[in-house]
């Protein structure tokens, strides 16, 4: 096929490859585990959600809602959009079947793919992926660090060390409701465009998080709402603040951060990865109290993180740690004539349901190639099984490393693999 023929992957998806692929797989499983540790169950979701769950749930005046959603009518005319976060989804299945109603709090996790269509650049994809926790049902601090806890030992098992935590509060509904009187009243009269100002409009706090020099300028003296927390909502900050020191957990206070998204309440945090240039976010969340409600289910509060674990292969790249992903079969098998295919393929079935690693040479080779097929899949063991074997009932079994021989038995073969190999 000619190359003008070939078809491409859309522009600014991430794909994984053997053998990078098995570090994505290590990355994935190290942010999984310490949340599986603590109690939290999967939860599955669809990739695509009733546009609306995001409009409502996310906030239309975030980025994420107004500019990079990828949303299609499908063909029964309804308003589709693939997930470009989990948060809302969480809720929704948690609100329709009704999780809320039992145990609290409600531990879920999750990881897959999200979309965004966002300008692509280095750790910045249209398809990306993330491992993310909810914990819905009960406000208590405790929770919070402990949540920032699980991403944290998250990164520290994939051996990352050149990271910060940023944390900070948005408070309670009565603290936000004070500042916003101030802030308002103080972006009035900046020098703003319309768009800005509209986008102001909806939530003021965005402004914090303007990239560009002149609005940054502006904000340089802008009322912080952590100077506007209420007595309750500080009491909180400061627990949190003492538990993460509890656990030994460094953080800095950022009173500015904004997160991309609307529902956040109180505890806020971002991980932020020094080595990652623009796109430096490893992983952030915190809690929401009024995203239950607000799409259609009980006045809950709930606390969560997403971390974005194509952001920390690269961070693990960066650092220059290296995964033990040598790929090595315990076994590899090459069969000699058709006789011995059926052979080969029951003799690996039963080594490879006894646990090893055990791989066929397919395809009527040479024994040359496959010898060399075999170098390739760095096999520890190799053995050929022709007529003669299959009539004696007993293999030579290769070394690859030493080259040295030894004589077995097929019906010995499992317990010699497990003596050499201690599985
Ligand atoms: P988020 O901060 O929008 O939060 O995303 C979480 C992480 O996903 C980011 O820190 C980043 O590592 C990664 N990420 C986001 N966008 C991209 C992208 N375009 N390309 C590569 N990586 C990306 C949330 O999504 C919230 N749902 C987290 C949460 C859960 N809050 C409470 N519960």
């Amino acid at each position: 096929m000619s190359k003008a023929n070939q078809i491409q992957a859309p522009k600014g998806v991430s794909e994984y490859l053997p053998p990078q692929s098995r570090k994505f797989e290590s990355v994935r499983h190290a942010l999984l585990e310490p949340a599986k540790s603590a109690g939290y169950e999967l939860i599955e979701l669809p990739v695509f959600e009733d546009t609306e769950l995001f409009t409502r749930g996310v906030g239309e005046s975030t980025d994420v809602v107004s500019k990079e959603m990828y949303t299609f009518e499908d063909r029964g005319g309804r308003s589709i959009t693939l997930r470009p976060e989990g948060t809302a989804g969480v809720m929704r299945a948690v609100i329709e079947h009704g999780l809320d109603r039992g145990q609290l709090p409600v531990k879920l996790y999750y990881s897959g793919p999200f979309f965004r269509a966002e300008r692509p650049q280095a750790g910045r994809y249209r398809q990306f992926y993330q491992v993310g926790i909810e914990a819905i049902g009960i406000q208590d601090a405790a929770l919070d660090a402990e949540v920032i806890a699980i991403a944290d030992a998250g990164f520290k098992s994939i051996g990352l060390k050149k990271y910060r935590l940023e944390i900070t509060s948005l408070g309670d509904s009565a603290s936000r409701a004070k500042h916003r009187v101030e802030l308002v009243k103080f972006i009035e009269k900046l020098n703003l465009d319309e768009a800005t100002r509209t986008r102001a409009s909806i939530n003021p706090l965005r402004l914090f998080d303007d990239k560009r020099d002149e609005i940054k300028d502006q904000m340089a003296s802008a009322p912080l709402l952590l100077d506007f927390l209420s007595a309750e909502s500080l009491k909180d900050f400061e627990d949190v603040q003492k538990h993460l020191k509890a656990l030994k957990i460094d953080y800095i206070i950022n009173p500015r951060m904004v997160r991309g998204l609307d529902y956040y309440t109180g505890t806020t945090f971002e991980f932020v990865h020094e080595l990652l240039g623009a796109q430096s976010g490893i992983g952030g969340g915190g809690r929401y109290d009024g995203l239950m409600a607000q799409l259609g289910g009980q006045e809950l509060s709930g606390i969560g993180f997403g971390l974005g674990i194509d952001r920390c292969v690269l961070a693990a790249d960066a650092e220059g740690i290296s995964f033990d992903q040598e790929f090595t079969s315990d076994l590899f098998i090459i069969p000699l004539g058709d006789e011995s295919k059926s052979r080969a393929l029951t003799v690996a079935q039963e080594l490879q349901n006894a646990g090893f690693r055990v791989e066929i040479s397919f395809g009527d080779r040479a024994l040359k190639g496959s010898m060399k097929a075999a170098d390739k899949s760095n096999a520890e063991y190799v053995l050929v099984l022709g007529d003669s074997e299959i009539s004696s009932g007993t293999v030579e079994l290769k070394q690859m490393s030493t080259g040295k021989t030894s004589s077995v038995t097929l019906t010995s073969l499992k317990d010699y693999l497990r003596s050499v190999s201690g599985k």
